[in-house]
């Protein structure tokens, strides 16, 4: 059975109860999320053949000290960087570090700011110089099948309504959907309840209701589903060592529908104008 709590008179813990948010936390996410996408639009011009990916995450760093807020993965559950960064078969969780990135390489920047408490969590994927087909086709893919979940969110809908939007379309491109990571209630806390999977059924799962906050962030893969952790403990990959792609985005349900808080302030986070955009200046 699902137990609905509201949000405010409750203590800050993963209680397994979905909770229930009002126009306060609707305008602290605003917040958060605002300055997550704000920082995503920048680091679109530093992702360029030669970057390293500690690099991403030192402008991570330093843009969210810079706005008064604190990366929410430094010190979460012993990792220690500022953001992930997730490229061709990496699934997800990949680990900053000192190797280049090279012309051709896609990769995924998941970014969640905390400002007054919230938690802005979203990712996208960033094109390293020009990119083969195959792999602007899984962007292309992975970035509609977020757009389709998306489309799924209404209260009185289930929560199995956006797996089933999410599955049926990735599947119909023959993709396949990472089962072993999901998206997830967000708010105070970083990973709530309840858990949103990205393939399912209409109808199953918790009834949606206005109030309730969480994230929709699909992991599409061009070959099979199955996924292994390294040795680091963190970095999640392919078995079959296809690339791999993901959308994030946080959401709000409304008495209408949804309020997506995380959309980019410069449109720069659909594959199709970000993949197009010109080379920075060679240096
Ligand atoms: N931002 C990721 C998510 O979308 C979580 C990263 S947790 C970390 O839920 F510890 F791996 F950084
Ligand atoms: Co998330
Ligand atoms: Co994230």
């Amino acid at each position: 059975m699902t137990t609905y709590l509201e949000a405010e008179a409750n203590p800050i813990r993963n209680t397994g109860a979905i909770r229930l948010y009002g126009p306060e936390a609707f305008e602290g996410m605003r917040r958060a999320c605002g300055l997550t996408a704000r920082c995503l639009d920048g680091l679109a011009e530093l992702v360029v053949p030669g970057v390293t990916t500690q690099a991403l995450d030192d402008f991570v760093y330093d843009f969210a000290l810079a706005n008064d807020a604190v990366p929410a993965t430094l010190n979460y559950r012993g990792y220690t960087k500022s953001v992930c960064t997730s490229i061709n078969h990496v699934v997800c969780h990949g680990v900053p570090n000192d190797k280049p990135l090279k012309e051709g390489d896609i990769v995924n920047i998941d970014v969640t700011l905390i400002v007054d408490g919230w938690h802005g969590d979203s990712s996208r994927m960033y094109p390293v110089g020009k990119l083969k087909r195959a792999a602007e086709r899984l962007c292309e893919v992975t970035y509609r099948s977020l757009l389709l979940g998306i489309e799924a969110v209404r209260p009185g809908g289930h929560i199995g309504d956006i797996g089933e939007a999410i599955q049926s379309y990735a599947e119909s491109e023959r993709c396949s959907v990472v089962r072993d990571f999901c998206g997830h209630g967000v708010g105070k806390l970083f990973h709530d309840a309840p858990n949103i999977l990205h393939y399912g059924r209409r109808g199953e799962g918790p009834e949606m209701k206005p109030g309730m906050i969480f994230t929709i962030e699909p992991m599409i893969n061009l070959g099979r589903p199955h996924v292994k952790i390294l040795n680091d403990g963190w970095t999640a990959v392919t078995r079959d060592r296809t690339l791999s792609a993901q959308y994030e985005h946080t959401l709000g349900v409304t008495e209408e529908g949804c309020e997506v808080f995380t959309h980019s302030p410069g449109g720069l986070d659909t594959p199709g104008i970000a993949f197009e955009r010109e080379p920075a200046a060679a240096e």
